[in-house]
């Protein structure tokens, strides 16, 4: 208790910490409501930066300050009429807008977003419709920004021909002996490798301009108000340059899904496209005079992209023997993997639906 009070004093917040919360599940960061005094006039988020995952916190706390100063400004200027706040970095005792402690730890420190909340599961199309807006007002305050000034905080993130090359050296070596068990998977994303190229395509040859972007746009980092208004997009660690297709294609994954992310029961994983039309309602809305007619054509092949490419580091995990991401029982990535890929056949089958969806909205 006497350690997270005392980190928390070491950042300018003009008062006194005085107790504190666990937020959020904490895969990645963890994170701590701070409650100050004298009469609790601000709240704040301490968060303990995972510096395994991202290895240059000077470098990712710089891309964090210009993201927050640019939305804060355009929200300032008080041209849209949605309801959206923004964080913003509170500044340490030493002036720099992190502190690492006498361990090695780093930590930052946010406003909290008052009487906000977030949701692991969507609840519905009306939430999901939210989220859109949210993720499509993110993108077009920032759509004016030089992406090129970001740094990138993990190299590579979804590039396509890395992941493939990594896959396909795995397979060679098969270290663990698992190709036998995952032919099938094997076969399935070679038939499909080349046509996954398309985005990487589109950028390099400036069909689709490079943006800045979110890259981890999962629902929980949307935070509500009691109204279930979207009011805030947190979780800025993976803002770098980008292409907005895998922004939104992962959104779909995660939050249009009927079944789990490792579902066993690959019946039950399907696009569920009332949550897909509902997400891409509220992204259109908000993001759509941003977006460029090569970005909306690929918009719903986005969605199978961004299942595919996740479906292959799964797998790709498995083969090498799990060295990536923890394990809950034996042969878990490749579970993963089957419920990612079984998303992505049934994405192929509602293609034409998704991609009816979107031309109908952007023809309003
Ligand atoms: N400034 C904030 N105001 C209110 N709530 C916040 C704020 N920042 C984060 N949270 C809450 O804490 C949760 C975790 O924060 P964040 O997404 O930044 O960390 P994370 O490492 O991705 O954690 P997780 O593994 O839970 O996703 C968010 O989903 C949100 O509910
Ligand atoms: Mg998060």
């Amino acid at each position: 208790m006497k350690d997270i009070l005392h980190t928390a004093s070491k950042f300018r917040i003009g008062c006194m910490p005085t107790g504190f919360e666990r937020i959020g599940s904490g895969h990645i960061n963890d994170s701590y409501y701070i409650k100050t005094d004298p009469d609790e006039a601000m709240e704040y988020v301490l968060q303990r930066i995972n510096h395994h995952v991202f290895t240059d916190v000077p470098a990712l706390t710089d891309n964090i300050l210009k993201v927050t100063k640019h939305i804060s400004a355009k929200i300032n200027e008080g041209k849209n009429d949605i309801p959206f706040e923004s964080l913003h970095l509170i500044p340490s005792a030493d002036d720099l807008f992190y502190y690492k402690d006498d361990e090695g730890n780093y930590w930052r420190m946010y406003n909290h977003i008052r009487g906000s909340r977030s949701y692991d599961l969507v609840p519905g199309p009306e939430l999901a419709c939210e989220g859109g807006k949210a993720f499509g007002l993110f993108l077009k305050l920032t759509s004016d920004m030089d992406a090129s000034g970001l740094f990138e905080t993990i190299r590579d993130f979804h590039n396509i021909g890395t992941r493939l090359a990594a896959f396909r050296r795995v397979c060679k070596e098969d270290p663990k002996g698992r190709i036998q068990g995952a032919n099938e998977e094997i076969r399935f994303v070679e038939e499909r490798a080349e046509e996954m190229h398309t985005i990487l395509k589109l950028g390099r040859s400036g069909q689709i301009p490079l943006r800045v972007t979110h890259n981890d746009t999962k629902f929980n980092n949307i935070l509500f108000d009691p109204d279930n208004r979207a009011v805030c997009i947190v979780d800025l660690d993976t803002v770098m340059p980008g292409y907005v297709l895998y922004d939104f294609g992962d959104a779909i994954r995660t939050g249009a899904n009927s079944g789990a992310e490792d579902e066993s029961d690959l019946s039950k994983v399907n696009i569920d496209l009332e949550l897909f039309k509902a997400y891409s309602i509220g992204f259109i809305e908000t993001a759509g005079d941003s977006l460029t007619p090569n970005e909306i054509k690929h918009l719903a092949f986005s969605a199978r992209f961004m299942t595919f490419i996740i479906g292959l580091r799964f797998l790709t995990d498995h083969l090498a023997g799990d060295t990536y991401y923890k394990i809950h029982f034996p042969c878990h990535n490749l579970q993963r993997a089957r419920a990612q890929l079984k998303l992505v056949r049934s994405m192929e089958e509602n293609a034409a639906s998704m991609e009816g969806i979107i031309s109908d909205l952007c023809k309003k």
